[in-house]
């Protein structure tokens, strides 16, 4: 009895170290890094990666113009597949590289260089990060002319407590690209504003336009010139509230036209009636003493 208990005791062990050498096994097909990517907008950056599900974490290095690599403090052995360094790159006109690292769980002290590692692509934030819509109005300055008054996008990036804007990034090498057209019309213009407001003349008077801006930055390459399109806003026109209208405007009209005529109609009728039955009681009242 005693001897049998023995060997299933023994059965036991080898079952509970073989299933630590598969787990052991398997860590060493830890997981590489892929589809690495950067996605920056207004100068917020992060680094993007995918891997093999697994208790693995990942720690990232980044090095400025092929020099050394310095890690970045807050992702050293992240269970996540991305990183922001929006306080590291800023909005520098270098390019950035970065090496996303695969770390073993729990073992501190082990051979770097067995595990898997994946460098990005290079990026620089000045040039390659994407620039939001910007917001922006229009005023009629006069029957030809309108103001276009451009908010400059604010950034991630502040300095001395102030969220700097793409203007004080960017400075000259920030232009708008304005488009407009009549309304009903296809007919689009383009123009190249070197400041944030500009003035648009040789406008059809009494007509509706609309207008639409994006930021562009021409000393980019060429996929990265374009900020994103704001939505677009059209002025009213000097044409009138008649031409303003729409058809749905226009039935709405003529409903509540019809119902006063039938509430005047109807308010006249009874005050009418009301009246003629009046006067003839007053007539009956004041012939009686007669
Ligand atoms: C910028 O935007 C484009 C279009 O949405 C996208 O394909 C590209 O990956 C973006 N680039 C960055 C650095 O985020
Ligand atoms: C409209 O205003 C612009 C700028 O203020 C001016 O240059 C232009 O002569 C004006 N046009 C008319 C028709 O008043
Ligand atoms: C543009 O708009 C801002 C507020 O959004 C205002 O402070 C500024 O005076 C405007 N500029 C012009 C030229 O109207």
């Amino acid at each position: 009895m005693r001897s049998i208990m023995a060997s299933v005791e023994t059965l036991l062990w080898v079952g509970v170290w073989m299933s630590a050498f598969s787990i052991t096994t398997a860590d060493d097909s830890a997981p590489k890094p892929e589809n690495v990517r950067w996605m920056s907008l207004d100068f917020t950056t992060i680094l993007t990666w995918t891997a093999q599900p697994s208790s693995h974490s990942f720690t990232v290095q980044y090095a400025i113009d092929n020099s050394d690599w310095t890690e970045s403090q807050d992702c050293i052995r992240i269970p996540e597949t991305k990183c922001d360094l929006t306080e590291h790159l800023k909005y520098y006109d270098r390019s950035f590289s970065a090496d996303i690292q695969t770390e073993h769980p729990d073992v501190l002290d082990y051979d770097v260089e067995n595990l898997p590692h994946t460098y990005s692509p290079p990026f620089n934030p000045y040039r390659d990060s994407n620039i939001s819509a910007a917001e922006f109005s229009v005023k009629q300055l006069n029957e030809t002319t309108v103001l276009v008054n451009i908010t400059d996008p604010l950034t991630a990036i502040h300095k001395k407590n102030k969220q700097l804007t793409i203007r004080d990034i960017f400075q000259n090498d920030l232009q708008y690209k304005i488009s407009y057209y009549k309304s009903q019309s296809t007919r689009k213009r383009d123009i190249e504003s070197l400041t944030s407001t500009a003035e648009i003349s040789g406008l059809d008077p009494g007509q509706s336009y609309c207008f639409m801006v994006a930021a562009y930055i021409p000393s980019r390459a060429k996929p990265n010139q374009n900020g994103a399109s704001s939505l677009e806003q059209c002025t009213e026109g000097g044409g009138g509230i008649l031409q303003e209208l729409s058809a749905g405007a226009w039935v709405g009209v003529i409903f509540l036209v019809v119902i006063l005529i039938i509430i005047l109609v109807t308010v006249i009728t009874l005050c009418c009636r009301k009246t003629n039955r009046n006067k003839s009681l007053q007539s009956t009242q004041l012939s009686a003493p007669v």
